[in-house]
């Protein structure tokens, strides 16, 4: 059931992102224990911030001994090679295998990942000038953003947004410009977009395709309108691009590097955590041109020295995997949407579906709650199934909605649905 989800728009917003009184992010806000004992204030760049809402929600469920449907990782092993890799490795008599990697990537990591990416993408990736191998997509974020801009630089963002941009943007000192992706099928508007590149002269533009936590997947159309705007604009394209494996028929993954003239100017990041099922591990990359990818290496050094040695090079056995493995991962959250959204249909609920990646969006306008935040609390308490607020994801004040994951056994996903029959009556509608 596809819905209009999204009304309601003036509801309070609660985001990561403390605003001060002027409703501006980042002021210094004294930290009472500091005050006592007359130190001197922490920075400034981060006193607006709280804890992420996604890993608070996992704290709640887990208070609650709740089914833990918010922070997005699989309750599920990762393919049994990988873990049979992991163990030779750790044994390996090589003993620089438990030593500092080469600080950009084991050369092994690199030339695996490098003929794999070649052959999704089909284009020529060199190992050795174009990767840095990170801490997880979020390093590569980070390190991408600090690569590329100076402080005061704006970046423009869709919005709803994966929560850790906003934060990127302001240990870099960037400025976000939020554009917004509007129901139902979560587009953008041209002239909006084309606005905020021709009044902000941006920086760059974060692209997180598929999108967490709408889903959306962006079209070979829309892409090519964002390039040519970052063509006309002078601007750097930084891509999310974590879930490049977990798009659904008919929809289809571009790279947005792929496109006429935007392998220059993109720096594509993207992650092993979701592809393989191990968000544990830490490892994700950047591809990038050769210039800038020696910027990002040093960038990348000066951050974390470099990603968990033993596990990149137990990995290459799962970038070594054929296609068929894709079409395996492709296939079983094809199943597990389907489960999911048809669960969700049966009791009713309204929600969208997901054109890509493992999160469906419910509507909770008919409980009538100011606080989406509150209304999560109350569904792992009441009716145990922990989710995360929708307006920790939207500049805009949304608080109607709430985030699920699906990357979860069959026999999990059936408990929360299961509690989720009980929805109606263990939480009156407010108001
Ligand atoms: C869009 C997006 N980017 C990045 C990440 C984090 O990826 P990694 O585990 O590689 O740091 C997530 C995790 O949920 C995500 O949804």
């Amino acid at each position: 059931m596809q819905a209009p989800i999204f009304k309601n728009f003036e509801k309070s917003f609660s985001s990561p992102f403390r605003a001060n009184p002027t409703g501006s992010i980042g002021v210094n806000l004294l930290h009472p224990m500091l005050e006592r004992i007359g130190m001197k204030e922490l920075s400034n760049r981060t006193a607006a911030f709280t804890d992420s809402v996604i890993r608070r929600m996992t704290r709640i469920s887990n208070k609650y001994g709740a089914v833990n449907l918010s922070q997005g990782f699989p309750d599920f092993d990762p393919p049994a090679q990988l873990l049979d890799s992991l163990s030779t490795i750790a044994t390996d008599p090589k003993p620089l295998y438990h030593q500092y990697s080469i600080t950009w990537g084991s050369q092994a990591m690199r030339e695996a990942l490098a003929a794999k990416q070649e052959h999704f993408m089909g284009m020529p990736i060199n190992p050795n000038e174009n990767i840095v191998v990170t801490c997880g997509s979020t390093e590569a974020m980070m390190a991408a953003m600090m690569t590329v801009t100076n402080p005061g630089d704006k970046v423009v963002i869709f919005s709803p947004f994966y929560e850790n941009y906003g934060a990127d943007t302001i240990l870099s000192g960037a400025e976000p410009i939020y554009v917004p992706l509007n129901p139902p099928a979560f587009d953008f508007d041209r002239e909006t977009l084309e606005a905020a590149f021709r009044d902000n002269d941006p920086k760059a533009i974060v692209l997180c395709n598929p999108s967490n936590p709408c889903g959306k997947v962006f079209t070979r159309e829309e892409l090519t309108f964002i390039a040519d705007l970052c063509k006309q604009y002078d601007a750097y394209c930084i891509t999310d691009e974590v879930y490049e494996h977990i798009v659904y028929a008919p929809h289809e993954h571009v790279y947005m590097a792929t496109l006429p003239g935007m392998f220059d100017r993109t720096i594509s990041c993207s992650s092993l955590s979701k592809t393989y099922s191990i968000t544990g591990w830490r490892l994700g990359y950047t591809i990038a041109p050769a210039e800038i990818t020696e910027r990002i290496k040093k960038v990348h050094d000066f951050l974390t020295v470099g990603a968990a040695a033993p596990l990149q090079e137990a990995v290459v056995t799962a970038l070594n995997f054929d296609d068929s493995y894709y079409q395996e991962v492709l296939d079983l959250y094809t199943a597990k949407r389907d489960l999911f959204c048809q669960g969700l249909d049966s009791i009713g609920l309204t929600h969208n579906v997901p054109q890509g990646a493992y999160y469906v969006m419910m509507d909770i306008s008919e409980f009538g709650y100011d606080s989406d935040l509150d209304f999560c609390e109350d569904l792992a308490s009441k009716v145990g199934v922990g989710a995360v607020p929708g307006s920790s994801f939207f500049r805009e004040p949304v608080n109607h909605l709430i985030r699920f994951h699906f990357a979860k056994r069959d026999e999990t996903l059936n408990a929360a649905l299961e509690n989720l029959k009980s929805l109606r009556d263990k939480i009156n509608p407010r108001g």
